[in-house]
C-alpha cells in the first residue's frame, strides 16, 4: 500500500464525507485525528470560517497533523487526550457542541509500522503497545502479571481467539523461565500454542496481539464512554460517523445508535454497516475489516444525506490559524 508522505490512507473517505455532509463554516470534531487524512479532506468543505478540533492519544500523530494543517486554510485546534475526555476538550475549546464527530477507531498505519509501539510481530521490538504515553502498563507488564485465567479471558473476550486457553497456558509456562519482552518472542509462543495455520488464514498471532493492544489501551471501555457522551456533544441536526475494525467495537456502536434512535434522539443513516469496496481493499488491505455506521441527531439543522456541495474553496486560501 502506498500511504504517501502522510503515513495513513483514510478508510471509506467518500462515505464519510457523504454521511457527515460538511458545510462551509461548520465545526468538525475528529476524535481520532491520527495523521489528519480524513480531517484534511473534510476541511476542504468547511472553508476558512470552519473549525477542526482534533483529538488523539498519540502526541507524535498530533505533531504530524499540526505541520500538515499549516497549509490548510481552516482553523485547527489540536488536543492531546482520550476520546473518553471529549467534554473536557469541548470546554477547553469553549464550545458547547459541534456539527460533526468522526471516530476512526484503532491505530494508524505509521503506528502499526512503528517498532517503538510494538503493535506488529512483523518486526521485532519491545512489547509496549501503549498509544498514549500517559498509560502506565505495557503489554509486557500485562503478560508478566496477569493470571493464566485473566490472560485467557482477555484473549478470548477481546479477539474471540478459540485457542485462548492454550495460549495463556504457554505464556505462563514461558514466563516462569524468562520474561516475555519482545514481539517476535510472543508471536512464536502463540504460534506454537495455537498450532499450524491453514493456508490463506491470518497469522495465528494476529488475534492475541489485537487482544493485548485492546487491553493495554482499554479500547472497549473508552469507546463505551465516548458513545455514552456523544449525543450531548453534537449540535441539533449534526452527524456522527464511527468506523470500527472488529466485532466487539462494532457491536457497541450498533447498540448505541439503535438506542439513540429508539429514544428519538437521532436517525441511523446506515441500515447496515458500510464496508469498503473490493477496489479499496486491494489498494489498502488494512481497510478490509472496516465497518462504518452513522447517525444524524434530531434538530432544526437536519440536512438530507446526499452529495455534499463542492468544496468551499477548491483553489485554497492563505493559512488562517493552526495551533
Ligand atoms: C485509524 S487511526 C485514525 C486515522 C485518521 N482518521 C486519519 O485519517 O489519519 C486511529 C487514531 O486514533 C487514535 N486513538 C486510538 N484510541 C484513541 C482514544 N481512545 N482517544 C483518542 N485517540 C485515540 C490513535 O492514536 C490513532 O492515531
Amino acid at each position: 500500500m502506498d500511504t504517501g508522505a502522510h503515513g495513513h490512507e483514510p478508510v471509506l473517505l467518500d462515505e464519510v464525507i457523504r454521511l457527515l455532509a460538511p458545510r462551509s463554516g461548520q465545526t468538525l470534531l475528529d476524535c481520532t485525528i491520527g495523521r489528519g487524512s480524513h480531517a484534511a479532506a473534510i476541511a476542504r468543505f468547511l472553508g476558512p470560517r470552519g473549525l477542526v478540533l482534533g483529538v488523539d492519544v498519540d502526541p507524535e500523530n498530533l505533531a504530524y497533523v499540526q505541520k500538515r494543517f499549516i497549509d490548510i486554510p481552516v482553523e485547527c485546534r489540536l488536543f492531546h487526550g482520550n476520546f473518553c475526555e471529549l467534554p473536557e476538550v469541548l470546554a477547553a475549546a469553549s464550545r458547547e457542541g459541534v456539527d460533526m464527530i468522526l471516530a476512526d477507531l484503532g491505530v494508524s498505519t505509521n503506528q502499526m509500522l512503528s517498532v517503538r509501539c510494538g503493535l506488529s510481530f512483523s518486526m521485532d521490538g519491545p512489547l509496549d503497545m501503549r498509544l498514549d504515553p500517559r498509560i502506565k502498563r505495557t503489554a509486557a507488564d500485562l503478560l508478566a502479571t496477569l493470571t493464566e485465567r485473566q490472560l485467557a479471558d482477555l484473549i478470548f473476550h477481546n479477539a474471540q481467539e478459540r485457542h485462548s486457553r492454550r495460549i495463556a497456558r504457554a505464556i505462563v509456562q514461558t514466563r516462569r523461565s524468562m520474561p516475555i519482552a519482545t514481539t517476535r518472542q510472543l508471536a512464536e509462543i502463540v504460534r506454537r500454542a495455537a498450532g499450524p495455520v491453514r493456508h490463506g488464514r491470518i497469522d495465528a498471532a494476529t488475534r492475541t496481539f489485537q487482544a493485548l493492544r485492546m487491553a493495554v489501551n482499554q479500547e472497549l471501555e473508552n469507546l463505551q464512554m465516548l458513545l455514552d457522551a456523544l449525543p450531548r456533544l453534537v449540535n441539533p441536526g449534526g452527524a456522527a460517523v464511527v468506523i470500527s475494525f472488529h466485532s466487539g467495537e462494532d457491536r457497541l456502536v450498533k447498540q448505541a445508535m439503535r438506542r439513540w434512535q429508539d429514544q428519538n434522539r437521532g436517525d441511523i443513516l446506515t441500515a447496515h454497516p458500510v464496508t469498503p469496496a473490493h477496489t479499496e481493499i486491494q489498494r489498502n488491505p488494512r481497510s478490509r475489516s472496516a465497518k462504518l455506521r452513522a447517525v444524524r441527531f434530531a434538530g432544526p439543522a437536519n440536512v438530507p444525506v446526499g452529495d455534499p456541495p463542492a468544496p468551499a474553496w477548491p483553489g485554497g486560501f492563505p493559512v488562517r490559524h493552526a495551533s
